[in-house]
């Protein structure tokens, strides 16, 4: 099984990730990591702790990370989520979390006590994982992969007209990670945007299971949210799909590209850039999700939620 770590921004769909994930069986994960993103950092670990909870998964450590992007201030996306993260769906849920290793040190930590042999999953802006690189540069060579759900490559944006909102919460973070030597598979909205939900597909949960009963009720409120933020009449299993890749790379069909990110741009910050024509003839650094079998995503993701 493939030890992982999941570093998240507790938000619906990151919520949905970590179910999704625990679920499936298929992953050793060693620990969570929270960061500031969809909502504070304190609110994404409390979130991470209710979903345990609801899974009866509470001996899954959690470990609260950075409060702040590396240089920038924070925006929440509480527009989608709501204010609490989770469309208020848990909101009775009661949990309690002790201070106690700081998430970047367990991120540095366990990297070095399973060598070459963690994989790191970022569904939130990478911040605990750049903060992790500067503080101890050495990791590096010792990770075995990131798979990070940000970015896209087709300049399509979903914060701005041209940014993903993991990326152009942190693009300094990014940039680290990107330039990081480490192998890095991108999951971001070229093929993220395509793994969607709609309303009809909530019948295919089981209403009588608790579990499937929440991921109903998270992903109807965020269906009334971008219905009325965006007028679409779907949502999108971002986070969700990040993760299935890395059960089952199967799902989605790469490109390998060397991919940077704008820093310092009024029009454009936050942008993935990508060299798609070999401008610069540098070595390709991020291996890019550019399609997907969204059908056998979606068939398996509500197949493992109903478990
Ligand atoms: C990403 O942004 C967040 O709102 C989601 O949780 C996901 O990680 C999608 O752009
Ligand atoms: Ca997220």
């Amino acid at each position: 099984m493939e030890k992982v770590i999941i570093d998240v921004d507790t938000g619906i769909d990151d919520a949905l990730a970590l179910i999704f994930a625990i679920k499936s069986g298929k992953l050793d994960i060693k620990g969570i990591t929270t960061v500031a993103g969809n909502v504070p950092a304190r609110t994404a670990t409390l979130n991470t702790l209710k979903v345990l909870k609801l899974l009866k998964k509470e001996y899954i450590p959690v470990y609260e990370g950075m409060t702040n992007p590396l240089f920038r201030d924070i925006k929440f996306a509480d527009g989608v989520h709501g204010l609490d993260g989770l469309g208020g769906t848990l909101k009775d849920v009661e949990v309690n979390y002790e201070e106690g290793i700081h998430g970047v040190d367990f991120i540095i930590d366990t990297i070095m006590k399973n060598k070459k042999d963690i994989t790191i999953i970022l569904l939130g802006p990478p911040t605990n994982m750049a903060f992790a690189l500067k503080k101890a540069p050495e990791i590096a060579k010792y990770i075995k992969r990131i798979v990070i759900m940000g970015g896209a490559i087709n300049g399509i944006g979903n914060e701005t007209r041209t940014a993903e909102f993991n990326f152009y919460t942190d693009p300094e973070s990014v940039r680290v990670v990107f330039e990081s030597k480490v192998p890095i598979r991108m999951v971001g909205l070229d093929v993220t945007n395509n793994a969607v939900v709609y309303r009809k597909d909530l019948e295919r949960f089981s209403k009588e299971k608790e579990v499937a009963n929440f991921a109903i009720n998270v992903l109807d409120y965020c269906i009334n949210k971008c219905n009325e933020l965006f007028e679409i009449e779907n949502c999108s299993l971002h986070d969700p799909l990040a993760v299935a890749t890395v059960i089952d790379s199967s799902i989605i069909k790469t490109k390998k590209y060397y991919v940077d990110i704008e820093t310092n741009s009024e029009l454009c910050d936050g942008m993935t850039v990508c060299d798609f024509n070999n401008i610069l003839e540098m070595k390709p650094n991020v291996d890019v999700a550019v399609d997907g079998d969204y059908e056998k995503f979606l068939n398996y993701f509500i197949d493992i939620i109903n478990k």
